[in-house]
């Protein structure tokens, strides 16, 4: 627990450069890191760019993968989670967009992409760090509640509050949001070898909670967390007002 979200969101990046470091990454065997988008790891985002510029970080042995994707929207929309993810980190560090790995919502079979991601995670050795933030439903990547804790990559249809949620990114107009998208599953995070959850804000307190106080519970997926070896939850002090 920091004090706030930019102590949270410095917590996060150090631990991260801290860990790409201690891996020492080669050509070979790259550092993998599972990335989410929306607001809460702008922060992280914003402090692993200033490493890099400062020369205290380097991106070359990294591979990427995301959390999820919009289906419907153009690759190129200003909302996508490929425009979300080059605007605000990639186009500004030194990683090789060949190693760089985000769903395609527009691919002519979706299953197939979903199938072949899975396939690219375990080529790439699987996932060393994933990092994720949350929904106020305590959804993680788009595992709204209900998901499987045993999902894996596939398509989801959004849950209405998703929507609402997110419908601050298209004019506040519920009809742009896309209604559905494609996502990791909850075993396919479960299966990295570390997990980081970053939390900020009261409206995702009683997310925290229910997901850290309560049981394993399909309807609150983050709460799967609870079965992981290495999972590790960076929040801010607003968040815990439930706890
Ligand atoms: C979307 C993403 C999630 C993310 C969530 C929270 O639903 N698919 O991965 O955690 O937004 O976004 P924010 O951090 O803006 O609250």
């Amino acid at each position: 627990i920091r004090d706030d979200a930019e102590a949270a969101s410095l917590y996060v990046a150090n631990y991260i450069i801290d860990r790409i470091k201690h891996y020492s990454p080669t050509p070979a065997h790259p550092f993998v890191l599972g990335l989410p988008t929306g607001s809460s790891p702008l922060g992280v985002y914003r402090i692993l760019v200033e490493r890099y510029k400062a020369g205290e970080i380097s991106f070359e042995n990294v591979v990427t993968f995301n959390m999820d994707e919009y289906i419907g929207i153009p690759r190129d929309h200003p909302e996508s989670y490929h425009s979300f993810m080059w605007k605000h980190f990639f186009s500004h560090v030194n990683i090789h967009p060949s190693r760089v790995h985000i769903l395609d919502g527009n691919a002519p079979d979706l299953e197939a992409e979903c199938v072949g991601y899975e396939a690219k995670i375990r080529a790439a050795g699987g996932i060393d760090l994933f990092l994720a933030g949350i929904g106020e439903d305590g959804h993680i990547a788009f595992n709204e509640p209900g998901s499987s804790l045993a999902s894996r990559t596939r398509v989801k249809t959004l849950a209405y509050d998703t929507i609402l949620a997110n419908s601050r990114f298209f004019g506040n107009d519920l009809t742009q949001v896309p209604r559905m998208a494609l996502t990791v599953g909850v075993q396919t995070v479960l299966e990295a070898r570390e997990v980081i959850a970053i939390i900020l804000g009261a409206r995702k307190a009683l997310a925290l909670q229910r997901c850290v106080e309560q049981g394993v519970n399909h309807m609150w997926t983050l709460s799967a967390l609870q079965l992981h070896p290495h999972p590790m939850i960076v929040c801010d002090e607003d968040a815990t007002l439930e706890l």
